[in-house]
């Protein structure tokens, strides 16, 4: 689905991703692991088109990507849920749902897609009025997944979205992964949270200071010493 070769990014004269390659297959959920400045947020932002890489190449079902704009990506099945949530937090739970499924031009795909929505995350269908900044942390969270599921995406990039929540919200936030892997969904997830990718992914890359440094599934990574004391310690 995804295919990512030796690519660089630089700002300025900062070298914040050197030479990451790694693939994404239909279906799969893989997870990006690495500790704060590692450069998730940078590569996950070069896959969707927000920054350009000075080297590499990113291909989506065989396609480069390449001179694609952001927003054209969106239309290509790529959706990015940033870092933070993005969400608007004056319009209500809805009204960021429609954000989210602002290139879908059938209406009757978008209706689906609210009802996909309400499925997979209950609780904002009871809340479906309130503004979007007065949810708790774990619902805003939700819903700014669930505004990236409304593009009907088949491929979606996570930036970290255990941030912030406390453990029991976290869990809800993997059941909500789980169910979205049946629901036959692409995910690169990039988490700081170890135990949250380790649950969710069946195979996972570590990111340290803008390279590759082990992939592996999370079985043989959690059984490395080495790896479980550099990047695990969650464990
Ligand atoms: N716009 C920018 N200009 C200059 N440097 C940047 C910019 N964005 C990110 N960086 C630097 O690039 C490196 C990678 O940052 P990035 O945000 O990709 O890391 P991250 O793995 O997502 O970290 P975190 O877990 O804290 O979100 C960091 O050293 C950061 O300071
Ligand atoms: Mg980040």
């Amino acid at each position: 689905m995804l295919s990512v070769r030796e690519v660089t990014v630089r700002y300025g004269p900062f070298l914040a991703l050197d030479g990451v390659s790694l693939e994404v297959g239909r279906g799969e959920i893989v997870g990006l692991i690495g500790p704060n400045g590692a450069g998730k947020s940078t590569l996950l932002r070069a896959l969707a088109g927000l920054v350009t890489p000075a080297a590499g190449s990113i291909a989506l079902r065989g396609r480069p990507l390449a001179g694609v704009e952001a927003f054209r990506r969106v239309g290509l099945g790529m959706a990015l849920v940033p870092e933070g949530r993005g969400l608007f937090p004056h319009m209500s739970v809805e009204e960021n749902l429609l954000m989210g499924a602002y290139a879908v031009r059938d209406r009757a795909r978008v209706r689906e897609n609210f009802e996909r929505v309400w499925a997979l995350f209950p609780v904002l269908a009871d809340r479906r009025r309130q503004l979007a900044g007065t949810l708790s942390g774990g619902q805003q969270q939700m819903l700014a997944i669930g505004a990236g599921l409304m593009s009907n995406p088949e491929i979606c990039l996570f930036d970290e979205p255990s941030m912030g929540l406390a453990p029991i919200v976290i869990g809800e936030i993997a059941e909500g992964l789980h169910r979205l892997r049946e629901a036959g969904l692409t995910v690169l997830l990039a988490e700081q949270n170890a135990k949250l990718a380790s649950d969710v992914a069946s195979r996972i890359y570590i990111l340290q200071t803008g390279r590759i440094r082990y992939h592996d599934i999370p079985e043989n990574l959690l059984r490395n010493p080495e790896v479980v004391e550099g990047f695990l310690s969650v464990y």
